[in-house]
């Protein structure tokens, strides 16, 4: 019985799974089951089999997850991985409810993008966390390439198309000093919507496949398209191949040579010249002084 409340509880999105373990409702084998049930056969357009058709990968993506509706596919990948979900494993919905973005925003997930986290187990070692997002970044920037748009990457791993977002990155991370347990990283590309599916206060800054491109995109091409690059750069991350991955971020930067100002976390702001990124993918600004500041995490904005 309990199970079955559960999993109509989580269907609703009338509770959280956090909520529900909070209530002491469930235990962590029962919230488990739930929700690998809730995923399978529920969704209208993006499927495991769909996907498996264009996928070339050998190690990511042996275990696909495709939810209809969620509050955050990162709280359900997080959730997997403190319950030994396996490196590789991708979770999608084809809506968020309660989405998440970096720095603690929200992030609006209406149906038509691609909403999708990733649950890795690197062997490296934790100073080299960050570079992830980077390499996350180039993956999707060529992904959303080979559909014949100008996709660059905005520090530290927007995906922008004529200067607008289309895409962002949202790297959570469970480690100790000397090891990483999990890795998840969430992706969120705005494919086959408008920007009227988007509120008011966002659409200025943001862009959509279907602003971009005169016919719609196959997602679970796309997807497939995805987790093949992102496969390629994950092996160099994990070979430790950082310069091969840098260099591709510098070729498809739109950051590198101009001028900016950001916010760190903090609230403090430094304005100067994007001179590069180092290899742990920190940015290093030129300040007005010709002093250099390493920038680790922050919100940027190009000043014109
Ligand atoms: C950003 O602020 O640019 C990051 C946005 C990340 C959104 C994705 S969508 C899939 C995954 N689940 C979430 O709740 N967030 C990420």
């Amino acid at each position: 019985m309990k199970k079955e409340m559960i999993k109509l509880l989580l269907s609703q999105n009338v509770i959280s799974e956090e909520e529900a373990k909070r209530l002491d409702l469930i235990n962590d084998e029962t919230i488990e089951e739930a929700i690998k049930e809730l995923g399978f056969g529920k969704t209208e357009h993006i499927t495991k089999d769909k996907i498996c058709e264009n996928l070339e990968t050998e190690k990511i993506a042996k275990e696909i997850l495709c939810f209809r509706k969620v509050f955050s596919t990162n709280s359900i990948a997080k959730f997997l991985a403190n319950h030994d979900a396996e490196e590789g494993t991708v979770l999608i919905s084809e809506i968020q409810t309660k989405a998440r973005g970096r720095l603690g925003k929200k992030w609006e997930a209406p149906e038509g993008g691609i909403w999708m986290s990733l649950i890795l187990r690197p062997q490296v070692p934790p100073a080299r966390i960050g570079l992830i997002t980077l390499a996350t970044g180039v993956a999707i920037a060529k992904s959303i390439r080979s559909l014949g748009v100008d996709a660059r990457i905005k520090w530290p791993n927007d995906v922008l198309i004529h200067g607008k977002k289309i895409s962002g990155v949202l790297t959570e991370v469970n480690a100790t000093f000397n090891e990483i347990d999990w890795i998840v990283v969430g992706i969120g590309i705005d494919s086959n919507l408008k920007l009227e599916d988007f509120s008011e206060d966002i659409r200025i800054g943001t862009t959509t496949l279907t602003e971009e491109l005169p016919t719609k995109v196959d997602e679970n091409e796309l997807i497939a398209i995805f987790l093949n690059e992102f496969e390629k750069v994950y092996q160099l991350y994990k070979d430790g191949e950082i310069e091969e991955i840098l260099k591709d971020w510098r070729d498809l930067s739109d950051t590198i040579g101009k001028y900016v100002n950001i916010t760190q976390t903090g609230g403090k702001i430094t304005q100067g010249y994007v001179v590069g990124i180092n290899n742990e993918g920190s940015l290093i600004i030129e300040r007005q002084d010709g002093t250099l500041e390493k920038i680790i995490s922050g919100e940027l904005r190009t000043v014109e």
